[in-house]
């Protein structure tokens, strides 16, 4: 696909980031702690024993990763809000510095041209609401409607899309199943409620936003892959229909059908959430779209066999490059459900880089993108209505449980002195969405 592909359709190119991830400021303008200020201080939780108290420092470098962002043509930028440097406690008290700079990068944006896509939830609970019982609670869905409307009030004349959550699988898995992640919890069970919760507070914020009359686009942003058997055998393609049942039947049925997947149901048995009446009503409302998050495919296996991964090798993540599972993806999608307009929301690659004379020759974190690019073309080609591609990252930032040990950004980052240098692959994106570099299958799709 070329940047002229989709000249028939709006369609957007941009990158994204996430609040704790690159906001740094932890501790000032009245933020108060998140459940991934507390994480990190759990000793072995974050491999090389970091925080996100400075990150990218991005709080006190606005303007100049502003201008940045301009500099790099993008047309659209996704980024999260700090629901706890919006409001401390997560409830009641409003934190109007906390709103200001939120303020002044949506409007900073605008300014240079830029679309602001903002996400409500990118895994950063406040604090205070974990020692609540965080989302296990049914009320942490009603508080979080009520942070929606708070920052729609805001900034809900200017934001072009509002995404409630973000991979609300990864926060129930690993922060409540596998204890990877914030807050640390080992318990399926709640898991399963906490996926149902944030379920319910999508729903629930989606009446807030809609109730506001905000001219943004509303949606949610959902971590998706295709799951294939290991071999063959029935025990792993049961495996991989269960797997996939939780990954995408367990967020998609819900959102678009209204109710969870039978089968699902019954492989969880006791560990099934409890679900109100209504409940599916509300988590089944009308979006304007859908975000995809895609990196890799997965293989399923009932005992540990994984086949060798195939011939575009791994990333630094240890995760396949596998380009066509995305097609594959969006076209199972589409036909298993009746899509709302589709945005690739994260895509991009972990790769050791290396600075040489102020310059950073990623030509393998190019090319994943480019492949992906090119798969999401494909897709559109027979019928899937992508509106828009953000790549992850755009800065090389703090990878969760991996501390800043992987580099996901197209502009690199100096930890120690806060250097940002664009990298090649920022370079070509540039030049990408200029329309002067062509994507690998040259033409691109009209
Ligand atoms: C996604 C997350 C993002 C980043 C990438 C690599 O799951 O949304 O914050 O960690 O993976």
């Amino acid at each position: 696909m070329t940047q002229q592909a989709s000249k028939q359709r709006p369609f957007v190119w941009g990158a994204a980031t996430s609040a704790y991830q690159i906001e740094g400021a932890a501790h000032e303008d009245g933020r108060g702690a998140s459940i991934w200020d507390s994480f990190c201080r759990v000793p072995g939780a974050i491999v090389d024993a970091s925080n996100g108290d400075v990150a990218c420092d991005h709080c006190h470098r606005l303007d100049g990763d502003l201008r940045l962002i301009a500099d790099l043509g993008l047309q659209a930028y996704r980024f999260s809000v700090s629901w706890s440097r919006v409001q401390p406690s997560g409830r009641g008290a409003v934190n109007p510095l906390g709103l200001d700079f939120y303020e002044r990068l949506v409007d900073g944006l605008l300014r240079r041209g830029i679309k602001p896509y903002l996400t409500l939830y990118h895994w950063d609970l406040p604090q205070a609401l974990q020692e609540r019982g965080g989302w296990n609670e049914r009320d942490t869905a009603l508080r979080f409607a009520d942070y929606a409307e708070i920052v729609a009030r805001r900034l809900g004349d200017r934001v072009v899309s509002v995404a409630t959550h973000n991979e609300p699988w990864v926060v129930s898995v690993l922060g409540h199943e596998r204890g990877l992640f914030a807050p640390g919890i080992q318990d399926r069970k709640i898991a399963m409620q906490v996926s149902h919760n944030l379920l319910l507070s999508h729903g629930l914020a989606l009446q807030a936003l809609r109730a506001l009359d905000t001219q943004a686009e509303l949606g949610i942003v959902l971590n998706q892959a295709p799951t294939y058997p290991a071999t063959e055998r029935a025990e792993d393609v049961a495996k991989a229909r269960i797997d996939d049942g939780l990954l995408v039947r367990w967020y998609m049925d819900p959102l678009l059908h209204g109710r969870y997947p039978a089968d699902v149901l019954a492989h969880l048995g006791a560990d099934v959430p409890n679900v109100r009446g209504g409940d599916l009503d509300i988590i089944c409302q009308p979006i304007d779209f859908i975000g995809l998050n895609y990196y890799t495919r997965n293989f399923a296996s009932a005992g540990s066999r994984k086949p060798e991964p195939g011939p575009l090798g791994v990333t630094d993540m240890g995760w396949e490059v596998y380009p066509d599972g995305l097609t594959e993806l969006l076209l199972r999608l589409n036909r298993d459900y009746t899509l709302p307009p589709v945005y690739i929301t994260e895509n991009g690659a972990a790769y050791r880089d290396q600075v040489e004379a102020g310059r950073v020759h990623d030509t393998e974190r190019t090319d994943y993108i480019r492949r992906h690019i090119d798969a999401v073309g494909r897709a559109m080609a027979q019928g899937v209505d992508v509106r828009g591609f953000f790549v992850w990252s755009l800065f090389d930032n703090f990878e969760w449980s991996l501390g800043y040990t992987r580099r996901f950004g197209i502009v690199h980052v100096d930890y120690a002195t806060q250097r940002r240098i664009v990298k090649d692959s920022g370079r070509w994106y540039r030049d990408f969405i200029g329309g002067i570099a062509p994507s690998p299958s040259g033409r691109g799709l009209g």
